[in-house]
């Protein structure tokens, strides 16, 4: 299961969309999680506690002062058990209560006892949820580091028509088991905000296309011209990007890695179609990073026969195939664009020459065809240049690399914007 054991803490405050925390529940246990469940008193009054009972395989908790549940297992223990807490549906009520440090009821107290990442789901009527005291109070919970998943518009349980419905669980469901399951599993504290996304009460996450991969460029119907990327390093970067908060489209070569969970997949053969997948999802893209080992030819002609060994000799006419990243960087208003150079000499002349020459915002070049590193391995070291600077990421395994590599670029990102 890909999320075994994954400890939820879920907040349930009183509101009509109660009954999605219900499906929120049954998502996150589906996904291997273990949730339990606290409730307020006017949560009570829309769903039995025993229907979550029965979802979570756990006793619910809900009074703040019940010595039996205490000693079962204690606020403060609860707040310490939990890796994620969750308060779905949040109330304006809870908002404030929280922004403001009361701890009235459980939920509350949770709220200031966990010190683990915090995400609020709020409900409300649309007016409530436009109030300046619900704007503001969600300013505060900014600050405390509290991650906003943002409620929907549309036709609300009143009959009214506006923003304040409950994001949908699945929406939930993803955003919650995107944070790593420990603090220092990524290096930073879980209250703080993530890097990749768009400050603002709304944390929307930045829009990150990473292209990965080998592209395939078919010869005659069996075989085809090929490199030796593994695509490794973009599929690292996806994970660290998806951790760091992005919203990730992963443009893939055939490759044998499995994608990330939770990500936009789209899988191509061709640099062609690499090219045209990249297009169509442009839009709103804040960084685009092409990792991927994009053929620079392709033959010119690709019959519909195998091509027969009779000839002693054979000639392949090849045509140069779209740059994709040069063509991503010469949009009108491009995303922060983020190249890749493999060299097997003079590394920093040829990717900085790239990084001009492309319009690049950023590149991240490493050595092939040397005995460590590269091509087809779990370790990689880059040399990363900008127009006025440099940083050397030490060789590392890809996992570890593509996790500074994306703290370095959510850094040039926001020193640009
Ligand atoms: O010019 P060169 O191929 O060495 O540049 C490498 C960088 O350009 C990589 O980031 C690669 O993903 C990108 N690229 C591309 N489309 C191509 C060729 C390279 O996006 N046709």
């Amino acid at each position: 299961m890909p999320f075994s054991n994954r400890k939820i803490l879920l907040g349930v405050t009183g509101g009509i969309a109660v009954y999605k925390a219900l499906e929120l529940t049954r998502l996150l246990k589906k996904q291997g999680a273990d949730v339990r469940v606290v409730m307020t008193k006017s949560a009570t009054a829309f769903v039995q506690p025993l229907s979550f009972q029965a979802l979570s395989g756990h006793s619910v908790h809900f009074e703040l002062l019940d010595t039996e549940a205490e000693n079962a297992m204690g606020h403060i223990e609860l707040a310490r058990w939990a890796d994620v807490f969750v308060m779905a549906p949040a109330t304006a009520n809870t908002l404030a209560k929280i922004a403001h440090g009361l701890a009235d009821d459980l939920v509350s107290t949770l709220y200031l006892a966990a010190t683990c990442p915090i995400y609020v789901a709020p409900a409300m009527n649309h007016a409530m949820w436009k109030h300046p005291a619900t704007q503001a109070n969600l300013k505060i919970l900014q600050t405390h580091g509290v991650n906003l998943i943002a409620p929907e518009s549309g036709e609300q349980a009143c009959g009214e028509i506006g923003v304040g419905r409950m994001a949908e669980p699945e929406t939930i469901c993803r955003g919650v088991l995107q944070t790593p399951a420990h603090e220092d599993d990524f290096g930073y504290t879980g209250r703080c905000n993530l890097p990749l996304q768009k400050s603002g009460v709304c944390k929307t996450p930045l829009r990150i296309i990473i292209t990965a991969g080998a592209t395939r460029e078919p010869l005659d119907p069996v075989r085809y011209l090929t490199n030796r990327s593994s695509g490794k390093m973009g599929y690292a970067l996806a994970v660290a990007a998806q951790k760091s908060g992005a919203n990730v489209t992963l443009i893939s070569g055939v490759t044998h890695t499995a994608p990330p969970l939770n990500c936009h997949f789209i899988q191509v053969e061709t640099a062609e179609q690499m090219h045209t997948a990249v297009f169509e999802n442009l839009e709103n893209c804040d960084i685009f990073i092409g990792a991927a080992a994009v053929a620079d030819y392709r033959p010119i002609v690709c019959g519909d026969e195998k091509i027969k060994k009779n000839a002693e000799q054979i000639t392949l006419t090849l045509q140069k195939n779209p740059d994709i990243l040069a063509n991503v960087a010469a949009l009108d208003s491009p995303p922060f664009t983020v190249g890749f150079a493999a060299e097997t000499h003079e590394l920093e002349r040829y990717a900085r020459e790239k990084l001009t020459r492309k319009k690049l915002n950023m590149i991240a070049a490493n050595w092939v065809g040397r005995d460590e590193g590269g091509f087809e391995r779990d370790e990689n070291a880059l040399e990363v240049f900008w127009r006025d600077g440099q940083q050397s990421l030490a060789m590392t395994e890809k996992s570890e690399l593509a996790r500074q590599l994306i703290t370095l670029i959510s850094e040039r990102y926001y020193a640009k914007n």
